[in-house]
């Protein structure tokens, strides 16, 4: 038997990895399954994206290695974009870099700026990436709480002072996953404070910025002098429904900027060229925006209201495709979420798989049309 290295031991299985064997055995039984597991949006691609990108394709010189930092034309774009969305400056020279998803450069970042021992400071719960990307750079990720009470922002008073002083880096992510909470000016501002103060990178993911369904989420660069400290990772995945095809951006301080683009020279070789052209595309047309948007309004209300009916106690969600709601008494969120498989066939992902401040809660993906939905709520509601 092959030993692993000790930082790969050091690894819990990859959350969504763990749930899909768990569809799979009850699929395998034939259950009907349905599965609110991972975030992965079920509808397609908006075909004008598709049509770019088969253009993009006939194209001899996007079949040779792409540029390490993305193609200069996909930089611009997103500089544009940036401004119109945010009234954010970009120079697309050195305060853009193309990641192949937002996903990759959350995983290399650390790899960075991360010596044996370093304190990271996790959002917890959180998108699993930024314990594990942590842990295999060799550096120690602290989870900081967020809570109910302090709406799941970051309640920075109860982080201890050592703990501020040996932090390199702080992840965010804003709206957030699993919780769907929404960040405000103040809480960046105050952030973007304290890391000046304790000398850490603000790292935030934003992969969520477009699915909302009150005020636009902000991006914690329209925070003055964020840029000192902050770089912010976005991903085409959930907003164009293009999560199969692997692109997002880091964009913010070109010193760390730098420093992400120098690990990924030596470990990849760039996003294919054909996918920048059509994310160029969607960049600046937005296709279908609006009404991917209602699309998942409607999914939400559906599910909330159902879930309501049946005495469960959920709030509908003012961002992301997630509805983040307390297990009824006496579960853990383990246990709700294996009740929920096992007598009603669909798929939650436990809050305590998000790290130990999600017990208490579950989190279910509207990945699916509404009568699928419609029918998970029916079912949970019979539990
Ligand atoms: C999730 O379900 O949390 C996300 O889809 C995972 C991802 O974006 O990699």
């Amino acid at each position: 038997m092959l030993e692993w290295a000790s930082r790969l031991k050091k690894l819990p299985p990859y959350l969504f990895a763990e749930l899909d064997e768990k569809k799979e055995k009850k699929l395998a039984e034939g259950v009907d399954v349905i599965d609110m597991g991972v975030g992965d949006p079920d509808m397609p691609t908006p075909s004008p994206i598709i049509e770019a990108m088969k253009k993009a394709l006939e194209k001899p010189e996007h079949h040779r290695y792409p540029t390490y930092n993305g193609m200069k034309s996909f930089r611009e774009a997103v500089a544009r974009w940036y401004k119109k969305r945010f009234n954010v400056e970009l120079d697309p020279e050195t305060e853009v870099v193309a990641l192949i998803g937002s996903k990759e450069g959350i995983a290399h970042l650390p790899l960075a700026f991360i010596e044996e021992g370093d304190v990271v400071l996790v959002p917890d719960p959180g998108y699993p990436v930024y314990h594990s990307a942590t842990v295999l750079a060799g550096g120690e990720p602290y989870h900081f709480p967020l809570r109910e009470e302090t709406g799941f922002l970051p309640d920075v008073e109860a982080i201890p002072e050592d703990i501020l002083k040996k932090a390199k880096i702080m992840f965010l992510n804003y709206p957030n996953n699993p919780t769907s909470a929404c960040a405000t000016k103040e809480t960046f501002e105050k952030l973007v404070k304290l890391a000046k103060e304790y000398k850490f990178i603000i790292a935030h993911d934003a992969a969520y910025s477009e699915i909302y369904y009150e005020d636009p989420p902000i991006s914690i660069l329209e925070v003055p002098e964020a840029k000192d400290v902050a770089i912010e990772f976005h991903s085409l995945s959930k907003t164009f429904n293009m999560t199969g095809w692997r692109i997002g951006m880091a964009v913010g301080n070109s010193e760390i900027l730098k420093g992400l683009l120098k690990v990924k020279t030596n470990i990849d070789s760039g996003v294919f060229q054909a996918v920048q052209e059509a994310a160029i595309f969607a960049l600046d047309n937005q296709p279908e925006i609006e009404n991917i948007r209602n699309t998942y309004k409607r999914r939400i209300d559906i599910f909330v209201s159902r879930l309501k009916k049946a005495g469960i106690n959920v709030n509908p969600p003012k961002a992301t495709f997630y509805v983040w709601f307390k297990v009824p008494e006496g579960y853990t969120s383990m246990e709700f979420a294996n009740t929920a498989l096992e007598k009603a066939g669909v798929l939650l992902t436990p809050g305590i798989g998000f790290g130990k401040y999600g017990e208490g809660f579950v989190r279910a993906a509207l990945c699916m049309p509404d009568e699928r939905i419609e029918e998970a709520a029916n079912r949970l509601a019979g539990l």
